[in-house]
């Protein structure tokens, strides 16, 4: 029987071991040298060829792909490729003008560029801001600070009490809104977008610019053949849609041809009209002595049509005599165009849904000082963060004011690209 006694154990073991090389240990050895020789080299032979991707952080933007490895169009030019970017290299190649109100200069809150145009994250959006940034500064910016959307947000200008609607048309939207309105041509129901088409311009068949907003209201073209200017029962002209100083000669001229062309007119009695509306009631005139007479009474009485009837049914009661010749005047129309000039609204991603579902109480509406814009809770019925469509601040709303856009000055050669 054989005994394992631990001293007979024990001497099987070389106590020598560590003086005799094993496989890994040669390996190890080999490799601890080889592997930073290969470092070495790779850098060698990328540096000899211009390549320094390898010391970034990560792949630029794809907007920037193109710059990838000139480095030193970002981190200062004269400067070591390591070197912080600033502001300044942006703008050799891009001009952008600085936040509304606050230009860049001014503010020591204002973060730099690079601050939210994350550069080394790959090939991402540089322009998808995160919320944070914006909301570092108008989290506590009186007195409509933001936080956030839709809760945080603070409601549109546009529908906070107090807000207006600063037109002085009279248009009553429930009137027209009639499916038995009367046209020139029988009843004709109008659409919303008779009179507010998306206003979409084709540049070619390559771009199309939309302003977001609706075509503006003209009364040549969504009132006139509805509401037409005639001034006088006798004479087929309507008078041009301008200021009473410039329809005053245009209907005097008007009836003087007309009474050249018909001398025997003046002594005809007024018939009932066919032109002036029945309920633009006018005292028939009697007969005229002269030529003379005739025209300067019926002029009047265009004047009286005009300010108490024809323009004032639209425009109201003139506001004063202040045009020129001392002719009345009506308020400036003030037809409010953007509502939200603030934010980067576009009606065409969204005219799939019913207008009146936004503008809540349009059809109802009976007044032009109604507000028919719709408010944060409107949005949020798809933008939210637990609906699909975006609600991050950049999503509505720009940074840079764009308004003082200025164009780049080259400062580059192709062969700093090659
Ligand atoms: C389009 C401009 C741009 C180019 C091109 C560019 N970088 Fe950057 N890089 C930046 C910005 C912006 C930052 C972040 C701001 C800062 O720290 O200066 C940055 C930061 C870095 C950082 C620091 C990363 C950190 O986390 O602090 C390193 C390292 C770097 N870049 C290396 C490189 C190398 C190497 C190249 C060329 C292969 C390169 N970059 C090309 C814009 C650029
Ligand atoms: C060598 C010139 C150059 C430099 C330097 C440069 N850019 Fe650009 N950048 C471009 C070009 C070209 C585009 C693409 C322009 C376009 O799409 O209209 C672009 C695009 C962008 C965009 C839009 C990208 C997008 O995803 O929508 C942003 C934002 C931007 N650059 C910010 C910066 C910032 C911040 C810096 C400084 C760190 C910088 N750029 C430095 C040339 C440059
Ligand atoms: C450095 C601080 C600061 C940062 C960062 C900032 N803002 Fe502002 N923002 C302001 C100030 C100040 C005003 C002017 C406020 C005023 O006039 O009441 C303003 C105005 C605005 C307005 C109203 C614009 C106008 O025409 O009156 C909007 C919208 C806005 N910022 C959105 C943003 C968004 C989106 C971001 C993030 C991408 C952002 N802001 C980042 C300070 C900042
Ligand atoms: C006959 C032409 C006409 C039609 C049809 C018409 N509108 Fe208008 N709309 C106007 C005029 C004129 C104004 C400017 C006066 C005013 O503010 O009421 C206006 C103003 C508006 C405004 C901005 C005013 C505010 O206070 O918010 C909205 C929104 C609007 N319309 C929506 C609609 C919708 C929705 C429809 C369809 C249900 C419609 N409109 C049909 C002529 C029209
Ligand atoms: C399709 C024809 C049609 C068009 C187009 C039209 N209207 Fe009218 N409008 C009418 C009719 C018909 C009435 C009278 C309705 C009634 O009294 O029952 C009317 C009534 C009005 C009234 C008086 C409303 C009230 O409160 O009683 C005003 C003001 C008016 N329209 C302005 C406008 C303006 C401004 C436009 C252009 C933006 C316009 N209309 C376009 C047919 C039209
Ligand atoms: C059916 C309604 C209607 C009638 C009737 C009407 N207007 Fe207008 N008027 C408008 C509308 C709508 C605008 C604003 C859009 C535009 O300029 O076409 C306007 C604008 C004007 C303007 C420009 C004012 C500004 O601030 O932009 C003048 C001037 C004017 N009208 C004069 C007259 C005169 C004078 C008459 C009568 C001869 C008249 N209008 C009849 C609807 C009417
Ligand atoms: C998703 C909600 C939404 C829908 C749907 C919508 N609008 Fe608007 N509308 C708005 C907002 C927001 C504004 C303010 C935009 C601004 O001023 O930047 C506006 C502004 C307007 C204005 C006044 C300013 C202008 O552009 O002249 C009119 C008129 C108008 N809308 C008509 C319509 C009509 C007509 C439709 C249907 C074809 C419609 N809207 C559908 C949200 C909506
Ligand atoms: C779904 C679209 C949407 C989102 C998301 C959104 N906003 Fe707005 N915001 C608007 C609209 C529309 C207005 C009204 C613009 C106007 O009145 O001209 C507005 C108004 C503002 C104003 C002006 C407030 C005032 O009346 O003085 C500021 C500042 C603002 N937003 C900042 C932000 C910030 C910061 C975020 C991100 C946390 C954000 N918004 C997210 C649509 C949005
Ligand atoms: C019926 C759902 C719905 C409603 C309500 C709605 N939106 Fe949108 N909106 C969308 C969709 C879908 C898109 C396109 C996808 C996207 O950009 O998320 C969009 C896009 C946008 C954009 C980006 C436009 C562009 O061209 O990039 C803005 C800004 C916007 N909406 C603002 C608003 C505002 C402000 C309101 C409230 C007045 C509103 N939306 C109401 C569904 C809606
Ligand atoms: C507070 C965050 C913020 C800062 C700081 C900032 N930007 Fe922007 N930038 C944005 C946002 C958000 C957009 C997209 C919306 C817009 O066009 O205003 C943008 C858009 C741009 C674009 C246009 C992208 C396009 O789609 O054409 C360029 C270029 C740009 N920024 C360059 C710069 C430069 C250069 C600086 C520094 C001088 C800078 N930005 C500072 C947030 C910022």
């Amino acid at each position: 029987v054989r005994t394992r006694t631990a001293k007979k154990l024990a001497q099987r073991i070389d106590l020598n071991y560590f003086k005799h090389p094993t496989g890994i240990r040669r390996w190890r050895t080999l490799l601890s040298l080889a592997v930073p020789l290969a470092a070495v080299l790779w850098l060698v032979t990328l540096a000899a060829s211009g390549n320094r991707t390898i010391y970034s952080s990560g792949p630029v933007s794809s907007a920037h792909a193109f710059v990838a490895a000139k480095c030193e169009v970002c981190h200062a030019r004269e400067e070591s490729f390591r070197a912080h970017v600033t502001d300044k290299s942006c703008l050799t190649c891009h001009d952008a003008p600085g936040h509304r109100t606050s230009p860049h200069s001014t503010s020591d809150r204002t973060p730099e560029c690079a601050t939210c145009h994350r550069e080394h994250q790959g090939r991402v959006q540089l322009a998808a801001t995160a919320d944070k940034l914006c909301v570092d500064c108008h989290g506590d910016l009186a007195p409509h600070a933001v936080r956030g959307f839709p809760a945080g947000h603070a409601e549109f200008a546009a529908v906070r009490d107090g807000a207006r609607d600063p037109g002085t048309i009279r248009f009553n939207h429930d009137v027209h809104n009639s499916r038995t309105l009367r046209g020139p041509n029988g009843t004709e129901p109008l659409e919303c977008t008779t009179c507010h088409k998306p206003e979409i311009a084709r540049l070619s068949s390559q771009k199309k610019l939309s302003s977001g907003l609706m075509s503006s209201i003209r009364y040549e073209q969504q009132c006139a053949r509805c509401h037409p200017l005639f001034f006088d029962e006798r004479v087929e002209a309507q008078a041009p849609h301008e200021p009473i100083a410039i329809v005053r000669p245009f209907v005097r001229q008007a009836l003087a041809d007309f009474v050249r062309a018909n001398p025997q007119a003046i002594s005809e009695p007024d018939r009932q009209g066919r032109r002036i509306p029945l309920n633009f009631p006018l005292p028939p005139e009697p007969p005229a002595r002269s030529a003379e007479e005739w025209v300067a009474r019926r002029t009047a009485r265009a004047d009286r049509l005009f300010t108490q009837h024809t323009c004032a049914y639209c425009h109201g009661d003139p506001v004063d005599n202040g045009g020129a010749d001392g002719s009345p005047r009506f308020a400036p129309a003030n037809l409010r165009r953007e509502w939200m000039p603030r934010a980067r609204f576009d009606h065409t991603p969204h005219l799939m849904v019913e207008c009146a579902s936004c503008h809540a109480g349009v059809e109802k509406s009976r007044r032009t000082s109604d507000v028919l814009m719709p408010a944060v809770s409107t949005c949020a019925t798809c933008h939210a963060p637990t609906k699909g469509a975006g609600a991050q601040c950049v999503d509505c709303h720009g940074y840079h004011d764009w308004t003082n856009a200025q164009p780049v000055k080259p400062h580059f050669k192709l062969t700093d690209f090659q």
